[in-house]
């Protein structure tokens, strides 16, 4: 997952309603929330079934409404930059530390392509990655590509950690929330 131009608005909005003074930029009420997806509680309860954790679910809300996988191919990137399946896992990550495309090269990166068609593999690399590379350093190269690897504690990667676990914490506090259409969204707004 890369910037958005959803995420640039929001930073443009944040920075113009910034106290003067240089007050430092604090959450606001309109950074998160939640919204009603026709569909998205039987999604839902299929990526679960398919093995997703609430921090699963959680991912894939964030980077997507409908937790799908019919975004533009590769969500717009080629190589090691191009994402795939409903976490939007990095080619780079996935053909390091996921089983099935451990040692495959850059120029394979339409290979990729297979986890938007299986959710099951899809939810085993991302579980596969996240032991491999740790969570916070998971979290880092998911964000920022090679470059989060390298930088990992920028205040971006930061939010998106927090959005993310925002949403895990909003899916837990209630049984429905694992089977209905509501779908719980963060912006990324580093503080
Ligand atoms: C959903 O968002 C509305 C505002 O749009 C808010 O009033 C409500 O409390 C939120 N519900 C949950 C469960 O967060």
């Amino acid at each position: 997952m890369k910037f958005s131009a959803a995420f640039a608005a929001t930073v443009l909005s944040a920075v113009v309603c910034a106290a003067p003074g240089g007050h430092a930029i604090k959450r606001q009420q309109t950074d998160r929330g939640n919204e009603t997806i026709a569909g998205l509680g039987a999604r839902k309860q299929e990526v679960t079934a398919a093995g997703a954790s609430t921090l699963d679910l959680a991912i894939a809300m964030l980077e997507t409404t409908n937790m799908g996988t019919d975004y533009a191919y590769g969500d717009n990137k080629v190589e090691d930059a191009s994402n795939f399946g409903i976490f939007k896992q990095n080619w780079g990550m996935l053909r390091e530390c996921s089983a099935q495309f451990k040692g495959q090269t850059t120029a394979d990166w339409n290979n990729g392509a297979a986890l938007n068609s299986d959710l099951g593999a899809d939810i085993t690399a991302r579980h596969e990655c996240e032991s491999f590379y740790g969570q916070d350093t998971w979290f880092s190269g998911h964000r920022n590509g090679e470059s989060g690897l390298q930088n990992p504690d920028t205040p971006d990667i930061r939010a998106y950690k927090e959005g993310v676990f925002w949403i895990q914490s909003q899916i837990e506090s209630d049984p429905k929330y694992l089977t209905d259409d509501t779908r719980f969204w963060a912006d990324i707004v580093p503080i």
